[in-house]
Order: C-alpha cells, then sequence, then structure tokens
C-alpha cells in the first residue's frame, strides 16, 4: 500500500489525462474524488480470484482459491482508503469460472450463478469482470504445449490449439459475455444510477516470442517434453490476443445498447503493461524461478512480492479427501470445476500411473511431502503474480479516467 500522504496528494490532483502508457512504478492513478466510488461487485475466473497470491485476511481460501493480492482486493484497499463510508465489496470470483457459471439461472430455480449471487441492495458503484480463458481453452492449451501435466497422454499441441481456434470461431461466447454484461447492468439497476459500469479485463501475452534461448527451453513437468519453439510462442500469444479482442467487441457491442455521455463498459487491456515481463525475457533461461521480474506464476514458484508465508498460502487449498488424487476418479470432479489445479494434479496422478517410466523434469515439479498434490501449486501456473494484480488495478484507473468514469 502507498503510504496515506502520498495517496492524499494524488487525490487532490486533477484526473490526468494521460496519453501515453506509464508504468505502474513512474506514475500510478487512483480514482479522483470526484468519481469516488464506494462499492462493487467482482466476477469472474481465476485471474480476478487471485489465485496463488496470499490468503484472504480471514485465512480462508475456498474452493475458488482466492488470494488477497487479486486486483478486486486492492481497489477495495483503496476505496475504503479513500472514501469515509464504508466499502461494499462483494467478491464473487471463482477459479474455474465460465460464461455458463457466471449467466443467472431461469427465474423459479434456485440459482447459483455468480450473477445470481450478486446483492443488488449492497452499494455498488461499479463491477469488474475477468472471463473467457477457461470459455476458450487456455489450460488445454498451456497443457498440452507447456507443461504437460498428463504425460505423453497431454494430447498434441497442434490439436490444442487447433480446438481453441474452432471455440474462438463460434459465435457463443460473445453472446453469452453480452448477456452477462446486460445481467449485471440490469441487477445493478443502471437507470437510477448514471455512473455504474462495468470493467472487463483481459489478459496478458505469456510469452517473449522471439528470443532465441526458449528455443531450447521446457517447462514440461516431466522430463523430455516439448521445448517453447518460437512458434509455439507465437501462436499461444496469438491466442491471448484473439480472446482480448473478443473481448473487445463484446464489450462494444454491449455499450452499443446504452445511449449516454459515458460508456456503460469499459475494456481494460493491460497486455502493453506486462511487456518486458512475461516468459522467456532476453538473457533469462527458463524455467527461471529466481526471476522477479516476471509477473507470471510457474508451478510452485513464490509470489512476487514475496509473501510472509507461501506454505501457508497453498495449505489451506488441500483437497479434503483424496479423491482429487485418486487417478482412478479424479478426472470428473476436475473438468466439471475446471480448476487448472484440480485438472494438473489429477492428470500428474494419472501420467503417473499410466506411465510409470516418466520422471520429474526437476524437483520443483514434485515438491516433498505432500505438496505435491496441492492443486494451487499448480493451478496458479500462468497468472499474474501479485505484482501483476497491482499493474491491472492501475490500468483500471487509467481507463476510468480517459473514459471520465
Ligand atoms: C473469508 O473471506 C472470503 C472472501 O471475502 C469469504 O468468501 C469467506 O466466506 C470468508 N470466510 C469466513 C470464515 O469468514
Ligand atoms: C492460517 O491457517 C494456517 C493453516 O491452517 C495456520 O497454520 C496459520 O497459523 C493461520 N494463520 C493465521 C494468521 O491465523
Ligand atoms: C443483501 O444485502 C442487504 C443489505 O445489507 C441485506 O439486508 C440482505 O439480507 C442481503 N440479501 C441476501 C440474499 O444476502
Amino acid at each position: 500500500m502507498l503510504p496515506l500522504s502520498f495517496l492524499s496528494l494524488l487525490l487532490l490532483a486533477p484526473p490526468a489525462k494521460t496519453t501515453t502508457t506509464p508504468t505502474s512504478t513512474q506514475h500510478v492513478l487512483r480514482p479522483a474524488p470526484q468519481h469516488r466510488k464506494t462499492g462493487f461487485a467482482a466476477f469472474g475466473d481465476s485471474y480476478s480470484a487471485g489465485i496463488g497470491t496470499p490468503l484472504p485476511s480471514n485465512n480462508t481460501s475456498s474452493a475458488c482459491r482466492r488470494g488477497a493480492g487479486a486486483y478486486p482486493v486492492l481497489l477495495a484497499q483503496d476505496l475504503t482508503t479513500a472514501t469515509t463510508t464504508t466499502t461494499s465489496f462483494q467478491w464473487l470470483s471463482c477459479t474455474g469460472a465460465t460464461t455458463h457459471d457466471l449467466l443467472s439461472t431461469p427465474s423459479g430455480t434456485s440459482g447459483t450463478s455468480q450473477i445470481d449471487a450478486f446483492n443488488a441492495s449492497l452499494d455498488a458503484d461499479f463491477a469488474t469482470l475477468s472471463i473467457g480463458g477457461n470459455d476458450l481453452g487456455f489450460f488445454a492449451v498451456i497443457n498440452a504445449c507447456v507443461f504437460r501435466f498428463y504425460g505423453p497422454s497431454s494430447g498434441t499441441c497442434a490439436a490444442a490449439l487447433a480446438a481453441a481456434d474452432d471455440l474462438l470461431r463460434d459465435p457463443g461466447f460473445e453472446q453469452r459475455l453480452s448477456l452477462i454484461l446486460l445481467e449485471i447492468l440490469d441487477r445493478a439497476r443502471w437507470w437510477e444510477k448514471p455512473g455504474f459500469s462495468v470493467a472487463v479485463t483481459g489478459y496478458a501475452r505469456f510469452f517473449a516470442a522471439e528470443t532465441d534461448a526458449c528455443d531450447s527451453a521446457s517447462m514440461s513437468v516431466w522430463r523430455g517434453g516439448p521445448v517453447l519453439s518460437k512458434d509455439i510462442r507465437r501462436r499461444m500469444n496469438a491466442l491471448v490476443d484473439a480472446v482480448n479482442r473478443k473481448l473487445r467487441a463484446g464489450v462494444e457491442g454491449a455499450n452499443q445498447r446504452f445511449a449516454g455521455e459515458k460508456p456503460r463498459v469499459v475494456f481494460v487491456d493491460f497486455d502493453d503493461a506486462f511487456e518486458g515481463h512475461r516468459f522467456c525475457e532476453e538473457g533469462v533461461s527458463e524455467p527461471d524461478y529466481e526471476r522477479e521480474d516476471t509477473w507470471f506464476f510457474l508451478p510452485g514458484a513464490r509470489d512476487v512480492p514475496a509473501d510472509d508465508d507461501d506454505t501457508v498460502a497453498e495449505m489451506g487449498v488441500i483437497p479434503g479427501d483424496s479423491v482429487l488424487v485418486d487417478p482412478a476418479r479424479c478426472l470428473r470432479g476436475a473438468e466439471a470445476s475446471g480448476d487448472w489445479g484440480d485438472l494438473a494434479v489429477c492428470y500428474m496422478a494419472m501420467a503417473r500411473r499410466q506411465h510409470p517410466e516418466l520422471a520429474p523434469s526437476h524437483d520443483r515439479v514434485l515438491p516433498q511431502g505432500s505438496m505435491w498434490y496441492v492443486p494451487t501449486y499448480y493451478g496458479k501456473t500462468f497468472h499474474p503474480r501479485s505484482l501483476g494484480h497491482r499493474v491491472v488495478r492501475d490500468q483500471i484507473y487509467k481507463v476510468w479516467e480517459e473514459n471520465g468514469l
């Protein structure tokens, strides 16, 4: 957190009309006082649940794998500091969520979706939403092309990329996204709240694609796995770009339904801000567990900035029963949850049973003791570390400023 005095200075300053892209360390925007916000709801997937960042202050994680470094928590902290009134913060994001987990269920049935759980009687001046990565098969691609949790049975990278391309071509995702945005706005009674808006956050490309060293580097969890060729890095980056384009189109589509000076939905693209902080940057030999300038997690990597007690954060989500790692039974539950960690752990258990010859590629893969079956250990992979979440938060402020929100 910034010292209070610094924060007040920023709050007194007129809203900056930024035209350049400042990095988070050079220039941190805060909500200006005339746009003061007192409450919000955060919807979406693991990117807004903050998987892998420290446990929430009540020291309880959940099946949703929420972490206190998540950008919605950072927003809530800033709002509490900046306002005298109590901030209402509804944190509905859940790891593994797809558009289907957000959409409200038909009236008459008792719904459990994130939008059903949104309590519109509580103060809410805005909402945030991260969604799309699970709908469009990020895990399947990352598994097949990079980690190969299920060993030789992981499927080919080409097939996973082709499946993701098919999902991208299906107009269903964009339609569900538009519907979600309209449902959130309706629940929030937008017609009574001229300032209410939804900030939709995108994803960042995972790789520096043109560097040479990664052409011979591998992040596979089992020895002898595929290298991170330029072609694979480019194609995975292209997938992220395509998802961001879809999100932007969905946001623009939803906005067109509303007349008004200010947009009701904004797209927050933080990809540029991650430049220099991806995997396979120049001079980096992957997997590099010591590089703190990488803003994504590797499997089992520490948080950045360092969490006092990473072990606690990971132990907090040990599954209550061992079904999760029973190779004969785990897949159905893991697939139903869509949780990357559940899937990774289950695939590794299945791989070990079906291919006893597999050897871990390095000693971080199957860590000492029981840690190896902690889903968060693997599930946080390719998700922002706490430092990355700060950058997402700052980008939200920047987009608000640009749109007068
Ligand atoms: C801890 O906080 C989370 C997130 O705010 C909440 O979902 C959960 O119910 C809380 N648990 C307890 C025991 O208060
Ligand atoms: C949080 O929970 C962990 C695991 O149960 C425990 O070891 C730790 O002491 C707890 N921390 C706090 C601050 O209560
Ligand atoms: C919604 O919030 C209001 C105001 O705090 C509260 O009275 C009500 O019980 C909440 N509704 C549900 C379903 O939790």
